[in-house]
C-alpha cells in the first residue's frame, strides 16, 4: 500500500482558507466527543468477499435507474482493505472518536443463524485498530443495509423482525461488549420507513402508503428493545440512537400555516423519540398517525420505552412549509430554500440546528444529546494534488457556532461528529455529492485531506 505522510506542511496550515472562527475547541469543554461518523455500506466494499451476505442495498443498487450513475459500492472506499489508513487520517485530523456502523450480512449472511467468522474478525481488527490509536469506537447497530435474507421474508413489514433483530443486536453485545463502550441502536428510523418503504426512492425500494406505520412500528420497537438488550449485556455501555431531524417553520403566521408545520415536525422530529420517552406516537399533531394502532399488540405501549443514555441528533438543513390542498395526508408542502445550497440541493441554516437542539434539549426524559451527523456535501475537484473547500469550513464553523451557542444555554449536548471521515456512496445521489474531510479518488482510492480536514486539525489541535 502507498505511503503517503498526511502531515507535510502545506498551504493549509495554521488558518486554512483564512476563514476565520472566533471561539476554540476550549470553549466545548474537555469532556466533550469530537469524532466522525461513516456507515459500512457507505465505506467498506468488499461487498460480495469474505463471507459477507447480500444487503437489500446490493440488490438495490443493481436495478437500473435506482441510483445516479448507476453506481454501486461494491468497492465504494475500500476501506475493508485501508481501514488502518483511514483510521490514521482521523487521527491526523485530531479526533478522537469514530463512528461506524456493523453491516449485519457481513456478521449473519443470511440475517439469522450462521455466523460469518471472517466478518467478525474484520470488525475484531477495526476495533483493535482504533484503541490503537486513542480511537474510542462508536458503534452504530443498523445504518439501513437489512441483509437481503430478511428481506425476502418481509424486512422491516414483517413483525419478525423483532426477533431477527434481537438475535443480532444479542450477538454483537456480546462479541463486542468487552472492548466497546458507546453504542447507537439506530440510523435514521424516519428514512428507512419513509424512504425505503414508503416513497421507494432507497432499499428495499417499496412504494406505498399502507407499509409506512407498519414499518415505523417495527422501527421503534426494535430501537427500544435494542437499547435494553445493550444495557443488560455490555457492562457500563452507553446506549443511544440516532434521528434525522429538521426543524419545521411555518412560511407565515397563518394558523393554517402554523398547523401545516405542526403536522410535519410530528413526522419529523417527534415521531421516533417520544416513545422512546414513554410519550406515545405524537397523535395530537398528527392524527392519522392513529392508524398504528393497527400494528400494535397488547404490552407493545410499554415497550417502546427505553431510557437511552442519550439521543444522537443528525442535522443537515431547516424545513419551511405552508399549507397545500395538493398534498393529501400531510396538507404541507415545503418552501424552496433560498440562498446557499449544498450539492444536495439543501440549503444552508446554522441556526436550524441551535433551534433542533433546543427543541430536543426541551424534553425532560432525554439525559444528553450528541450531534452524531453533521456536514456538508460539495462538488469539490482536486487540483494540483490540492481540494479546496472553504464553503465547508464555513459551513462546519457556522454550524460548531451554533452548538456552543446551545450548550452555553444549558443544553445538554455533549459530542459533534462530521458527516463525514470520506467521500463516499451518497445512497441514491451515488458518489456526485461529496461529504468527506478527506476528498477519494475512486479510480485510485488515493486520500487527499480537503482543507476543511486541516482545518479541523487545527480546531482540534
Ligand atoms: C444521513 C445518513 O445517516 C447518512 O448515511 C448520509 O450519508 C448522510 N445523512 C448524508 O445524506
Amino acid at each position: 500500500m502507498e505511503l503517503v505522510d498526511y502531515t507535510r506542511a502545506n498551504s493549509f496550515c495554521a488558518d486554512p482558507e483564512g476563514v476565520e472562527t472566533t471561539f476554540t475547541r476550549n470553549d466545548f469543554g474537555k469532556d466533550f466527543y469530537w469524532g466522525t461518523a461513516t456507515s459500512a455500506f457507505q465505506i467498506e466494499g468488499a461487498a460480495a468477499d469474505y463471507g459477507r451476505g447480500p444487503s437489500i442495498w446490493d440488490k438495490f443498487t443493481k436495478l437500473p435507474g435506482k441510483i445516479k450513475n448507476n453506481a454501486c459500492a461494491t468497492r465504494a472506499c475500500d476501506h475493508y482493505h485501508r481501514y488502518e489508513e483511514d483510521l490514521d487520517l482521523l487521527k491526523t485530523l485530531g479526533f478522537t472518536s469514530y463512528r461506524f456502523s456493523l453491516s449485519w450480512s457481513r456478521i449473519f449472511p443470511d440475517g439469522t443463524g450462521r455466523i460469518n467468522p471472517e466478518g467478525v474478525a474484520f470488525y475484531h481488527r477495526l476495533i483493535d485498530a482504533c484503541h490503537e490509536r486513542g480511537i474510542e469506537p462508536w458503534i452504530t447497530l443498523y445504518h439501513w443495509d437489512l441483509p437481503q435474507a430478511l428481506q425476502d421474508r418481509g424486512g422491516w413489514e414483517s413483525r419478525q423482525i423483532l426477533n431477527w433483530f434481537a438475535e443480532y443486536v444479542s450477538f454483537c453485545a456480546t462479541e463486542f461488549g468487552d472492548i466497546v463502550k458507546k453504542w447507537i441502536v439506530l440510523n435514521e428510523p424516519m428514512a428507512v420507513a419513509a424512504l425505503g418503504y414508503t416513497s421507494g426512492l432507497h432499499a428495499p425500494g417499496r412504494k406505498g402508503l399502507h407499509r409506512f406505520l407498519p414499518v415505523v412500528h417495527h422501527l421503534a420497537l426494535c430501537q427500544a428493545e435494542g437499547g435494553r438488550l445493550l444495557r443488560q449485556l455490555v457492562p457500563g455501555a452507553y446506549v443511544g440512537t440516532t434521528f434525522s431531524c429538521s426543524p419545521v417553520l411555518p412560511h407565515s403566521p397563518s394558523p393554517r400555516d402554523v398547523r401545516a408545520a405542526k403536522r410535519l415536525d410530528a413526522l419529523l422530529n417527534r415521531l421516533f423519540v417520544e416513545p422512546t420517552l414513554g410519550m406515545g406516537y405524537p397523535t395530537d399533531a398528527f392524527p392519522f398517525l392513529k392508524n398504528i394502532r393497527y400494528f400494535m399488540k397488547p404490552g407493545d405501549a410499554e415497550k417502546l420505552a427505553f431510557d437511552f443514555d442519550f439521543i444522537g441528533l443528525q442535522n443537515y438543513f431547516q424545513v419551511v412549509v405552508r399549507h397545500s390542498w395538493k398534498k393529501p395526508l400531510l396538507w404541507a408542502e415545503e418552501v424552496k430554500p433560498t440562498g446557499t445550497r449544498t450539492a444536495m440541493g439543501w440549503g444552508v441554516a446554522p441556526e436550524g440546528l441551535y433551534k433542533i437542539l433546543t427543541q430536543f434539549g426541551a424534553y425532560e426524559g432525554i439525559k444528553e444529546l450528541i450531534i452524531s451527523e453533521n456536514g456538508a456535501a460539495f462538488h469539490d475537484e482536486i487540483k494540483n494534488g490540492e481540494v479546496h473547500d472553504p464553503q465547508r469550513i464555513g459551513f462546519f464553523r457556522d454550524y460548531l457556532e451554533n452548538v456552543l451557542r446551545a450548550r452555553q444555554e444549558g443544553v445538554p449536548v455533549n459530542g459533534y461528529f462530521a458527516w463525514s471521515l470520506l467521500d463516499n456512496f451518497e445512497w441514491a445521489e451515488g458518489y456526485d455529492a461529496r461529504f468527506g474531510l478527506v476528498h477519494v479518488d475512486y479510480a485510485t482510492q488515493k486520500r487527499t485531506i480537503k482543507s476543511s480536514g486541516y482545518w479541523f486539525a487545527e480546531f482540534l489541535a
